[in-house]
């Protein structure tokens, strides 16, 4: 091992400038503008794993965007893993907002990160995380150091709800037979405090479409005569939720996982301050379902957020305008047992039912993602737990979060083997936000951390 970090060390510069290069490229899968920059990620992406000594690298062709596959397989007797990330990226907006430009990476230290932060989009995710995994193994191979096979997998739609890489494991199943799935596109608690991801939440996104009058009207000559579908859509989405902030949608916590008091109890021992938390977010006071802690509401129970809302005029000045048509952007997260499928449904006839008859509604389904939950007791836990301890010096803390990674579900379903979410990033790091960014510090000790993975998950399994 010795090798393998003196390795590490002597081409850290290189590292970084690496990514730097691979950040540089705006492979944001949400956008058409941006295709063929796209697939030119997943080429850096291929020639980056060539480098590092894999075999059989390919950029695999899907009907989206390509998947990028390598291999090294040592001996088929040894265990395999399977290494799965993504290298797009979420769409920079709003510009105005980075005070750098979002595919001009450059280091600046804040309070989390005083040795200094890669500022980028996609710097935490998951380019950065993903590219350790590149790094770490380039070390082991330069290292002779590889103790097991190691098959890579990294796509370019997670952002956009992963439509194609079910289809490309169900056809593939052989090509990534694998013992266990590493995956680092998750949080740490913080850079003293070490933890591995073992929940994440599902999603059911939907988009809805209130129509009033068939065109938009004059707001003095028929204001205050028919409905503004609009003021509808607010008053609608209003009742989503109670006082309570329980979601109203009739059937929606049928299946709910409830967690014991000990595990609740257990899950908020958790370091966790509410006033950095609000500190951090610039707000005097949190929100959020009644009898339930702001950890327990980020990641066991499940939420109804708006993502998006339009209709109307919004352009400069003011225009007197009843509008024939309102949107919205609504997503809900989901926890175990509940079935994105079913809620989706749920939602569509509830608001259909509350709707008032002077406005029509569509609901339009978009990507949704089952929740998954990874267990403790496994050697891929076991190894990445102590790999951690190893490089952090402190055992981590098993937690869930409130994200989602919908592949984390089909993995276990369709190549039959579950997944250990060791990732590296920081609630605070502003991911899907203006000036995302990733630490010096994670970035390096994710490299550190990675080829002990390998070395006592060789050693468990
Ligand atoms: N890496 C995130 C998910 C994540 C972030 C999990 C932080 C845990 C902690 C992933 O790239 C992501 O953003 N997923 C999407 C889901 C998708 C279907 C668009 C999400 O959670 O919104
Ligand atoms: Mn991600
Ligand atoms: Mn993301």
């Amino acid at each position: 091992m010795e090798k393998v970090q003196s390795y590490i060390e002597a081409n850290k510069e290189r590292f970084l400038e690496e990514l730097f290069d691979l950040l540089r490229i705006p492979s944001v899968s949400a956008d058409p503008a941006y295709k063929g920059d796209v697939v030119k990620t997943a080429e850096f992406v291929a020639e980056s794993l060539r480098k590092a000594g894999a075999d059989n690298v390919e950029v695999c062709p899907t009907a989206g965007y390509p998947i990028v596959y390598a291999e090294k397989i040592i001996d088929p007797s040894k265990p395999t893993v399977l290494v799965y990330g993504h290298y797009d990226v979420q769409p920079p907006d709003p510009m105005d907002l980075w005070e750098s430009g979002p595919f001009e990476p450059v280091i600046k230290k804040t309070k989390a990160h005083p040795d200094g932060a890669i500022y980028a989009r996609g710097a935490c995710d998951d380019k950065g995380q993903a590219y350790m995994h590149v790094k770490a193994f380039e070390a082991m191979v330069a290292s002779e150091a590889l103790p097991c096979n190691i098959k890579f997998m990294i796509e370019g739609e997670e952002e956009v709800g992963s439509a194609n890489l079910g289809i490309f494991c169900k056809e593939n199943t052989e090509k990534l037979k694998c013992d266990t799935i590493l995956i680092s596109d998750t949080s740490i608690i913080a850079n003293d405090v070490p933890s591995i991801t073992v929940g994440l939440r599902g999603l059911s996104y939907l988009e809805v479409e209130v129509t009033g009058p068939n065109r938009d009207l004059h707001s003095g000559v028929y204001g205050g005569g028919v409905a503004n579908p609009i003021n509808v859509l607010c008053d609608m989405i209003a009742s989503l939720m109670d006082e309570n902030k329980h979601i109203t949608i009739p059937g929606f916590y049928d299946n709910v996982e409830e967690l014991s008091s000990e595990e609740r109890s257990k899950m908020n021992e958790a370091p966790f301050s509410l006033e950095e938390y609000k500190a951090d977010l610039e707000i005097d006071d949190v929100q959020g379902e009644a009898g339930y802690t702001t950890l327990e509401r980020t990641s066991i129970r499940p939420t109804l957020d708006v993502n998006g809302i339009w209709g109307g005029y919004i352009g400069e000045g003011a225009k007197t305008v009843l509008p024939s048509k309102a949107f919205a952007k609504i997503s809900m997260r989901l926890v175990p047992n509940q079935d994105p499928e079913r809620i989706t449904n749920l939602f569509a006839e509830h608001f259909k039912n509350i709707a008032p008859a002077s406005v029509k509604v569509k609901v339009h389904p978009h990507h949704g993602g089952e929740p998954a939950l990874t267990p403790t007791d496994t050697p891929e836990y076991m190894a990445a737990s102590k790999a951690m301890e190893t490089t952090f010096g402190k055992t981590p803390i098993p937690t869930r979060e409130g994200g989602s990674i919908p592949i984390v579900a089909l993995f276990e379903q369709v190549l039959n083997a579950k997944s250990v979410l060791m990732g590296f990033g920081l609630n605070s790091d502003a991911i899907h936000s203006p000036n995302e960014h990733y630490g010096l510090f994670n970035f390096y000790k994710g490299i550190e951390t990675i080829p002990y993975f390998f070395k006592y998950y060789a050693e468990m399994k």
